[in-house]
């Protein structure tokens, strides 16, 4: 059992139709039968605008191949930001497919938060493919990524964000823009004041106040194997696989802010830096089935209190924060079920400054 974690940067029924602030979703085949059939646990974190619920079951349907049955979906919270803004939902759904063969999931609902770069409708699409890969003799398992809904950075303040990524099978993974022609997204437009590059690493140049607004990214993280590998199908039929060929493709879909500029983009001042214990970018923690791990995280900012601790990952995950400025606490205990998987945790301190809209 292991937990990744990452720093980096997440409603309700009410009479309005909610507004989405994107989605992600991963994956982890658990078990193949002799009989072929082969089961796969899919995860996806869906986040909508504030004021109403958080989101409940959304339906991903085939769009692609045999994606075999339903055998079970719940969801649950993961995370509801403080003022409102926005809340994350986790749906753990579970398909049985009658042999191993490729298949893609589409999501395909409602609309976005308003947005800069006019990307109205949500998109997203996951490409599973169970076949047995020569170098591992298992099913590929999914980068495994999260992502907070909402991520804000001031106009002012150049930065790089790593995207966190994990892959349990050693692959080489990419992040891009989502492409319209394989329908990874329904308005691809990629928002103008941000660059992706391969590594998953997003780059904001510092900018002018001209630029403030939210904008919808929609990216594909996606695995290669680092040489060729063979995949067999339960039938006993073999196909190679280069290191130019995807293993699998999942959507990694979030709102990005650009906030009022901030008098000093040195983290610790305004904006806000974690401290020691706080785990490092991409540190990796193993926990038992039903042991509980505590993650400790501080922050600190000179001139403005850091207010809340945004975070995202399996909905297990506890806020357990007490009354210490700035101190956090999050405590996971892994299920049985989750026993042999690997799940990612990021998390973001968001300040607030007195000003209005920051
Ligand atoms: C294959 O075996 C599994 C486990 O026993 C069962 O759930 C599934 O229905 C079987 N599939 C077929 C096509 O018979
Ligand atoms: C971001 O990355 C670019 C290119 O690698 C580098 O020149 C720049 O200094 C980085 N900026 C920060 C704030 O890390
Ligand atoms: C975590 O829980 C504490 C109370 O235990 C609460 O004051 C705080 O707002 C919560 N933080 C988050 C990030 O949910």
């Amino acid at each position: 059992m292991s937990l990744s974690t990452l720093l980096l940067l997440l409603l309700v029924y009410g009479s309005h139709a909610a507004h989405l602030y994107g989605t992600v979703m991963t994956f982890h085949p658990r078990d193949t039968y002799p009989n072929g059939s082969v089961t796969v646990v899919l995860r996806y974190r869906t986040a909508v605008d504030g004021g109403r619920t958080c989101p409940t079951s959304e339906t991903w349907t085939c769009s692609s191949g045999v994606c075999g049955t339903q055998l079970g979906l719940t969801v649950n919270v993961v995370h509801r930001e403080s003022r409102g803004e926005w809340c994350q939902g986790e749906g753990i759904l579970t398909r049985q497919t009658t042999t191993n063969a490729p298949f893609q999931l589409t999501l395909s609902t409602g609309n976005w938060f308003a947005n800069r770069n006019s990307v109205s409708s949500l998109r997203a699409l996951t490409l599973v493919d169970l076949r047995t890969r020569s170098d591992t003799g298992q099913a590929n398992r999914s980068p495994q990524t999260t992502i907070i809904p909402s991520i804000r950075v001031p106009s002012n303040c150049q930065r790089n964000i790593s995207l966190l990524t994990f892959d349990p099978d050693g692959d080489r993974v990419t992040c891009r823009y989502a492409s319209s022609t394989p329908g990874e997204c329904a308005n691809c437009l990629p928002p103008p004041v941000l660059t992706v590059s391969a590594p998953c690493t997003l780059s904001f140049p510092s900018t002018t106040s001209s630029n403030e607004g939210s904008y919808a990214v929609q990216l594909v993280m996606e695995d290669f194997p680092s040489q060729s590998i063979s995949l067999t199908h339960t039938d006993g039929s073999q196909t190679s696989s280069t290191t130019s060929n995807p293993l699998s493709k999942v959507p990694v879909q979030f709102v990005f802010k650009v906030d009022p500029v901030v008098p000093s983009c040195t983290e610790g001042q305004y904006l806000p830096r974690f401290v020691s214990p706080t785990p490092a970018h991409g540190e990796r923690l193993y926990v038992p089935a039903s042991q509980t791990e505590v993650i400790t995280i501080k922050t600190e900012a000179t001139n403005s209190p850091v207010s809340e601790l945004l975070f995202s990952g399996p909905y297990n995950l506890v806020n357990q924060t007490g009354s210490v400025s700035g101190e956090f606490r999050l405590s996971w205990t892994p299920s049985q079920a989750e026993d042999g998987e690997h799940h990612p945790i990021c998390f973001i301190a968001q300040a607030i400054l007195s000003q209005p809209g920051q």
